[in-house]
């Protein structure tokens, strides 16, 4: 018997770094792409395996991988076997994980690895962990990869619907008056959330008031945000987004690709465009009211144009999408 889960991906609307320092932010699952990962039982004189399909890599179950990718996907499987009282030598399982997640693009393609693969194994021992529990497991994990994991991402991929975020109190749903369209541009440029997030630390320990005062500003947008998009106006959200963008300018985690991309997208006629994510590289995201076929056709075609390596179309608000 094989079983099998998965996690999507997540953009971040508004707030990423902010986040980091305890201010609110909003982000939504991207259900377009995903992580995928399938369990089933080997034979007891087996050693558990898990299979990275799209790196073409077997790793051992129990730790000792020669590379990062293998560290991470043995951490996961090590604490949801702990959570469930078991050691690595307990059980004997085949794990196949594949994603369609672009890596190092800040759309959360560790965090929805690690939940599908602790939902797969926990499933299929019998006592799938709840999804409260299973977003603090997998916030272990993001430790591993950005030493200072704000919990979004961990919490936007498990539940898989959009929420409103505020470090040390449970996600609240994020309330959408108006169903909208997302086109996230991937610039191509792999970027490491650790980096980025060193990045901005630096920054506040060199300039504490300006950094601190930028933050602030970032926490307050994504509540004018949420405001905003409860209320289903989109023009101010789409503005409350090129705010936000030009905020992350200045804590320098833009970057050239990303600003063209920004650029390319309000170009076409985007309601508003930003950096999501870590930045440093990675994705942006750019927003147009649902069901507006040829403004996303636009925008997307101009974010290919200027230079996009990947787009994806998500939607908010719709039934079925939060
Ligand atoms: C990463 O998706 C978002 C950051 O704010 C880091 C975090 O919240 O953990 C940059």
């Amino acid at each position: 018997m094989t079983t099998a889960a998965t996690a999507p991906g997540k953009a971040i609307l508004f707030g990423e770094h902010a986040v980091v320092y305890g201010h609110p932010a909003i982000a939504v699952p991207l259900p377009g792409v995903a992580a995928r990962a399938e369990v089933s039982t080997l034979t007891p004189c087996e050693d558990s395996r898990i299979v990275a399909q799209d790196l073409g890599r077997v790793y051992a179950g129990q730790g000792g991988a020669p590379d990062d990718e293998g560290r991470f996907l043995q951490a996961a499987l090590a604490i949801v076997l702990r959570e469930q009282g078991l050691a690595e030598q307990d059980v004997a399982l085949a794990i196949s994980v594949r994603s369609d997640i672009p890596i190092a693009r800040g759309l959360g393609s560790g965090a929805a690895v690690a939940a599908a693969l602790m939902r797969a194994v926990s499933t299929h021992l019998g006592s799938p962990v709840s999804e409260e529990r299973l977003s603090t497991l997998v916030f272990q994990t993001e430790q591993l990869l950005h030493g200072r994991p704000s919990g979004i991402d961990n919490t936007t991929v498990v539940l898989g619907r959009p929420v409103w975020f505020v470090p040390g109190t449970a996600p609240e749903p994020l309330a959408v008056g108006c169903p909208l369209s997302l086109i996230v541009g991937d610039t191509g440029v792999p970027s490491r959330t650790r980096d980025s997030v060193s990045s901005v630390r630096r920054r506040l320990e060199a300039d504490p008031q300006d950094t601190a005062g930028i933050l602030s500003a970032i926490g307050a947008i994504a509540a004018g945000a949420r405001q905003a998009l409860a209320a289903g106006r989109l023009d101010k959200v789409g503005q409350l987004m090129d705010d936000n963008h030009d905020h992350l300018k200045r804590l320098g985690v833009s970057s050239p690709e990303l600003d063209r991309l920004v650029c390319a997208a309000r170009g076409a006629g985007a309601l508003g465009a930003k950096l999501s994510g870590g930045g440093m590289g990675g994705c942006m995201i750019a927003l147009t009211r649902a069901h507006a076929t040829a403004q996303v056709a636009q925008v997307a075609q101009a974010l290919v144009k200027a230079g996009a390596a990947g787009v994806y179309l998500a939607s908010v608000g719709e039934k079925g999408t939060g």
